[in-house]
C-alpha cells in the first residue's frame, strides 16, 4: 500500500494551538526511531539477548527483565544529545536525567510496557509521554505538571504488527513499522473509540482487594443481559497496558487498574506520569474518557511526586460514566 511516512505526517501536523513546532516533530521522530530499534530487539527475543530478569530492582521496588533496562537505556542514548530535550524521566530511573542541551521539552516514558509477558511472546510496548520544559537546568519539580499540560504523548505496541498510536492534541494517528523499510508508514487517522461498549479489562483475580462500588460495577456485568446492564458483557485481560488500550482505541472497551486494599497506601498500581497520563492523552484524543478511580479527570491529576501511582479507568466514554455512577 502507499503511505504517507511518519516524517511526512509531522512536516504538516497540528497541535492543539496549530502547526507542530519543528522540535517537536524532531522529538517524535527521534522517540518513534529508538522505538523501531527496540522492535528489532524484541523480535529477536532469545536470539536478541533480550529475555530473562536483571535480577536489579527499579525505583517501584519491581525486580527488572533484560529489556526493561535495555530499552530504558536505548531510550537515554538515543536522546541525551537530542536539542530538542532538557531531560527525560522514566519508570526505570529513580531520578530525572538532564539531557545535553536545554531544549524546549521533557520526555517522560515506560520504556517496556508488559514486562511479564516479555518473556512469553505476547505483545509488550513503550509509552512516551511530552510535556513543556521549564527552562533552565531541569529540576524534578519541572516534570510534575498535570496531564493537561502534555503537548504529545503515544505508545508503541511490538506485537504482530509493530503500531505507533501517536497524538499532539488534535486528533489520534496510527502507524505501523514496515518490516521491509523500516518506515514509520501511517495506517489510519483520527481514530475515535466506541461510546458504548460491551467489554471489560481488569485482573480478575483481585476481586477479593477491590473495593465495593468496582465490585458492584463488574457483579452487574457479569450478571449479563439479564441484570441491571440488560447487555452480555466480555472481558480481556493481556496483562500489557500498551495491549489492552490499544484494543480499547481499536474496537472499544474499558481498562481498569483500580485501588486495591493489597496497598492501602497507594491509590493504585500503574504510574501517573509513565501510563496513566499518556494514555489519557491518546484516549481523550480520541473521545473517550479516562479517570483516576473516584479522583476525577486523569489530565486534572496534579502529580506531586514523580513515580506517584494512579487508579485508572478509561475508555468507552458512556461506559466510564456509567463505572462513576457505582461510586
Ligand atoms: P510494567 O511492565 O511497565 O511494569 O507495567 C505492567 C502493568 C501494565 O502494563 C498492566 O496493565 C499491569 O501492569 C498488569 O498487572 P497485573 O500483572 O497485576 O495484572
Ligand atoms: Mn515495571
Ligand atoms: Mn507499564
Ligand atoms: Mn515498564
Amino acid at each position: 500500500m502507499s503511505a504517507k511516512d511518519l516524517s511526512a505526517f509531522l512536516a504538516n501536523a497540528q497541535t492543539a494551538s496549530g502547526p507542530a513546532p519543528v522540535a517537536l516533530q524532531g522529538l517524535i521522530a527521534q522517540v518513534a526511531e529508538v522505538c523501531a530499534s527496540i522492535a528489532t530487539l524484541v523480535a529477536g527475543g532469545a536470539l536478541s539477548g533480550a529475555l530473562g530478569s536483571r535480577g536489579t530492582e527499579n525505583v517501584q521496588g519491581e525486580v527488572q527483565k533484560e529489556l526493561d533496562v535495555i530499552s530504558n537505556d536505548l531510550l537515554l542514548n538515543g536522546l541525551h544529545g537530542s536539542p530538542n530535550l532538557s531531560g527525560m524521566a522514566s519508570e526505570e530511573m529513580d531520578d530525572i536525567h538532564p539531557t545535553a542541551e536545554q531544549g524546549p521539552y521533557l520526555l517522560l516514558f515506560d520504556p517496556l510496557d508488559g514486562s511479564s509477558n516479555i518473556d512469553v511472546n505476547v505483545s509488550i510496548g513503550t509509552i512516551f509521554s511530552v510535556l513543556p520544559a521549564k527552562g533552565g537546568a531541569p529540576k524534578t519539580e519541572h516534570f510534575l505538571q498535570p496531564g493537561s499540560a502534555q503537548v504529545a504523548a503515544g505508545y508503541v505496541v511490538y506485537g504482530p504488527q509493530t503500531t505507533l498510536v501517536l497524538t499532539l492534541g488534535a486528533g489520534v494517528f496510527v502507524f505501523t513499522l514496515d518490516p521491509a523499510s523500516k518506515a514509520w508508514l501511517q495506517v489510519a487517522e483520527n481514530v475515535r473509540i466506541a461510546a458504548d461498549t460491551k467489554e471489560f479489562a481488569i485482573n480478575m483475580s483481585n476481586m477479593r482487594h477491590w473495593a465495593q462500588p468496582v465490585r458492584a460495577y463488574i457483579d452487574d456485568c457479569l450478571a449479563g443481559k439479564e441484570g441491571p446492564r440488560g447487555k452480555d458483557f466480555n472481558m480481556r485481560w493481556v496483562a500489557s497496558m500498551v495491549a489492552d488500550v490499544h484494543r480499547i482505541v481499536s474496537r472499544g472497551g474499558v481498562f481498569m487498574y483500580p485501588w486495591d486494599k493489597r496497598e492501602p497506601g497507594k491509590p493504585g498500581k500503574l504510574r501517573l506520569m509513565y501510563e496513566g497520563n499518556p494514555m489519557s492523552f491518546v484516549v481523550e484524543q480520541a473521545g473517550g474518557r479516562s479517570i483516576a478511580g473516584d479522583a476525577g479527570r486523569m489530565l486534572d491529576v496534579q502529580p506531586t511526586q514523580l513515580h506517584q501511582r494512579v487508579a485508572v479507568i478509561l475508555g468507552s466514554a458512556n461506559e466510564v460514566t456509567a463505572i462513576e455512577g457505582y461510586a
